[in-house]
């Protein structure tokens, strides 16, 4: 099982310290990867040759989120109004599962401070290529940090909202799924602790913890306070109780 980086079309040598983490993954999980260096950054290639690389276009996405949300309201974004978006206010949201941060760059572009964190090793590396790459200046308000979500939160303050978005087994979802998806199931499987993770985000002293469900799946662990429902996707929103 082995690792391979292409750049200009050739296979490079690669520096041993510096992929150390990717060449362990590929010998323990037992797969091949490719990575390509593209206009400045690591993408990493499909498992069908004719599909493009994956990888993540930070400075190109928050721009165009910008030009969208010059003509649409914030209001209409599920999103935003799971995580409490509501006339000036902007919650600080730590994004406990960042994958290829669409929803971390998302939540930038309503003027959210954003910490992610990720803790799957290829995901990790197309991150920080994509983050060496960027100079938007939203990403002043952003923060990766590596590890998995209980390790951070043991060591990291809490913040207001918490975003968790982890990979579940679809049992409704009949088509086919989207490129990014397809190799992320197979490179992560399924987040398998996600129902252990959500007892214990539970417990923490956040003021609201927003889990992204697929519409028609069950939430975690128990009913929502408030779900906002859009075509394929469910937001679960639980405010704190704590002080109740
Ligand atoms: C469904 S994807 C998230 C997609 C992301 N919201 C987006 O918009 O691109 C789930 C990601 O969370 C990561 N993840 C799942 N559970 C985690 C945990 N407990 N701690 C850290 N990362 C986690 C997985 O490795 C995977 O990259």
């Amino acid at each position: 099982m082995a690792l391979k980086v292409i750049n200009e079309g050739k296979e490079i040598l690669t520096d041993p310290c510096h992929f150390f983490e990717l060449n362990k993954f590929c010998s323990d999980q037992g797969v091949d990867l490719t990575f390509e260096w593209i206009q400045g950054q690591y993408w990493l290639h499909s498992d069908r040759p004719k599909e493009l690389p994956i990888g993540i276009e930070v400075d190109a996405t928050l721009k165009r989120h910008e030009e969208f949300f010059k003509k649409s309201s914030l209001q209409k974004e599920l999103l935003a109004r799971a995580v409490g978006v509501k006339g000036a206010h902007r919650p600080t949201v730590v994004d406990l599962t960042a994958g290829l941060l669409g929803d971390a760059l998302l939540l930038l572009s309503f003027g959210c401070e954003v910490i992610a964190v990720e803790r799957n090793p290829v995901i990790r590396f197309l991150i920080q290529s994509a983050l060496l790459n960027s100079t938007h200046p939203k990403l002043k308000k952003f923060q990766f940090i590596e590890g998995s979500a209980l390790s951070v939160l043991e060591t990291s303050p809490p913040s207001q909202v918490a975003y968790f978005d982890p990979m579940f087994e679809d049992t409704n979802d009949k088509a086919s799924p989207r490129k990014e998806m397809r190799i992320f199931r197979q490179l992560l499987g399924q987040d398998t602790d996600a129902s252990e993770v959500f007892s214990k985000l539970k417990n923490l002293p956040f003021k609201r913890l927003v889990v992204k469900r697929p519409r028609h799946s069950i939430s975690l662990g128990q009913h929502p306070d408030v779900e906002y429902i859009g075509k394929s996707t469910r937001y679960d929103v639980y405010f704190s109780h704590q002080n109740d």
